[in-house]
């Protein structure tokens, strides 16, 4: 999708569908910026308003046809003025990026009614209206051998702006489409199979960054793990004739600095290995490489948005299934950073690969570390699918962390790492135990990593209840979600400016 900024009057926009966002409106009458449009309507615009039958609820979508101009007229409700966030202003921008994929309009106008710009500045406002319609119209039809089932995406959008805001808007247009690419990469490698999006599937996208961004890119197969000592990832491998790949990337923007590390889980599939889980959807285990995906879609994003920061991308990437070759239940490994692990439960393998990317994070001296990972079921009972769980062992770091995922519409809840936690993972016989019981599950997960974090400040994100929908919202489409891409990028933006 290309974007542009462009200052025409709303009755002489001439794209097959502009959609305008508008508040909750008190008085069922036509905002004074809209009258030229309702004009242009003969009067069918007041009409819907007047009857009540468009309010400016939240998500409410409703279609006029203009005399001319514009084929359709979608206003797009954002609900009360007094919460209308940047939030807000992108899920009606998504709202109005799934009509038009949904009407196959392929050019969309996009404009924000005045009277409802509320605390939203231009700028922002021009990012996360990128960042919404991008995401509303998002779909994944690479699979789809039938050219009839495909849909025609959105190839252009336009924010209408007026002439003051102009370069404001253009600012954040910029932020936006960039922010946009990177999800969009992100929701895509999600999407695929396990059959298609192995290990070194997302080895080849890292390369691919790499080359056409001047990334240095880093990938380690299972004989260089074996000599640098990874027994967490090694462990999970064994089971699989899929080769195993330890990636890194490098965004190199602020000369000495100390960079930002990035850690994504890249499970491409997750069967439990001897742990075997049931099989009622074990199909969705495609997805547990989500943590690895939002650090290459970073990455895709940061080639745009070019800020001046140092930042590290690391993912230990595996399937994890079960064979003659697999790790079995009570196996004792080695990880990285020393420390011995018994395997109780081979299910919990995504901490194993994880010990040995915080370890090898170390090599980096990295300001801070940041991991997200689709990393436990338990997170799913204890938040739901509306936010992530959030962990870590360095306050302002995890305020921070917080703050960049407000930005971003991917909210995170704290979850205490108190001492008490972390009797639960004790091991008779090794170091740790990669279980704790089914008390605090999330908890003892994140103290399990924490365990090999040394010597930086470090945040954990649980993301296996954000990064997936298995139902429909307004905003967005059913399935992978991309989450992390904004976050962390809104966090390096935050960083970059100091
Ligand atoms: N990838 C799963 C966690 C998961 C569950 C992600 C549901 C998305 C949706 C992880 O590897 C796992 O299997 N965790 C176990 C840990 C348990 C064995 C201690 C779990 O949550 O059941
Ligand atoms: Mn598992
Ligand atoms: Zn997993």
């Amino acid at each position: 999708m290309i974007s542009s900024v462009k200052v025409v009057p709303l009755d002489r926009v001439a794209a097959p569908l502009l959609a305008v966002a508008v508040g909750e409106l008190s008085s069922g009458k036509v905002p004074s910026s809209l009258l030229g449009l309702d004009a242009n309507t003969g009067g069918e615009l007041a009409r819907l308003i007047d009857s009540g039958d468009f309010t400016g609820k939240r998500d409410q979508v409703s279609v006029v046809y203009p005399k001319k101009g514009a084929k359709r007229l979608v206003l797009v409700g954002l609900g009360p003025p007094a919460e209308i966030t940047r939030g807000a202003v992108r899920r009606g921008a998504a709202v109005a990026g799934r009509k038009a994929l949904e009407l196959e309009a392929e050019i969309i106008a996009f404009h924000l009614a005045h009277e409802t710009h509320c605390g939203v500045p231009p700028a922002v406002a021009g990012q996360v209206a990128v960042e919404g319609v991008a995401q509303g119209a998002w779909q994944f039809d690479s699979l789809k051998a039938r050219e009839k089932e495909k849909k025609k995406g959105i190839r252009l959008l336009e924010i209408i702006a007026t002439r003051e805001e102009r370069p404001d808007v253009e600012r954040g247009r910029k932020i936006g489409a960039a922010v946009a690419s990177g999800h969009q990469l992100a929701r895509n490698l999600q999407a695929l199979p396990g059959n298609v999006c192995t290990p070194s599937y997302l080895a080849d996208i890292a390369r691919r960054l790499g080359k056409a961004y001047g990334y240095k890119v880093t990938v380690l197969g299972r004989a260089e793990m074996a000599k640098a000592g990874m027994g967490g990832l090694l462990a999970v491998a064994q089971g699989s004739l899929q080769e195993p790949r330890f990636i890194t990337i490098e965004y190199r923007n602020a000369g000495r600095t100390p960079p930002i590390c990035f850690i994504g889980k890249g499970i491409t599939f997750d069967s439990g290995g001897i742990s075997i889980k049931p099989a009622e959807k074990m199909e969705e285990m495609k997805y547990d490489m989500s943590g690895a995906a939002a650090v290459l879609g970073l990455f895709e994003t940061l080639a745009h948005i070019k800020p001046k920061a140092n930042v590290v991308g690391i993912i230990p990437a595996s399937e994890n299934l079960p064979s003659g070759t697999a790790i079995k239940p009570g196996d004792v490994v080695r990880s990285l950073l020393g420390k011995t692990i018994e395997v109780v439960n081979t299910d919990a393998e995504g901490r194993l690969v994880l010990s040995d990317a915080l370890a090898y994070a170390r090599r980096f001296k990295p300001a801070c570390v940041i991991d997200a990972a689709t990393l436990t079921g338990a997170v799913i009972i204890g938040l739901g699918h509306h936010a992530t769980g959030l962990m870590g062992n360095d306050d302002h770091l995890l305020y921070e962390v917080r703050h960049a995922g407000d930005l971003g519409g991917e909210r995170c809840w704290p979850l205490p790492l108190w001492d008490e936690y972390r009797e639960q993972i004790k091991s008779d016989i090794a170091d740790v135990k990669n279980v704790g019981g089914r008390a605090a599950g999330t908890i003892t997960a994140g103290w399990f990593l924490r365990e090999f974090v040394d010597g930086f400040p470090w945040a954990h994100l649980d993301i296996a209840g954000t990064a997936w929908t298995d139902s429909a919202r307004p905003d967005m489409a059913k399935g992978p979600t991309g989450v992390g891409v904004r976050l962390f990028t809104e966090f390096v933006l935050g960083r970059a400016r100091g």
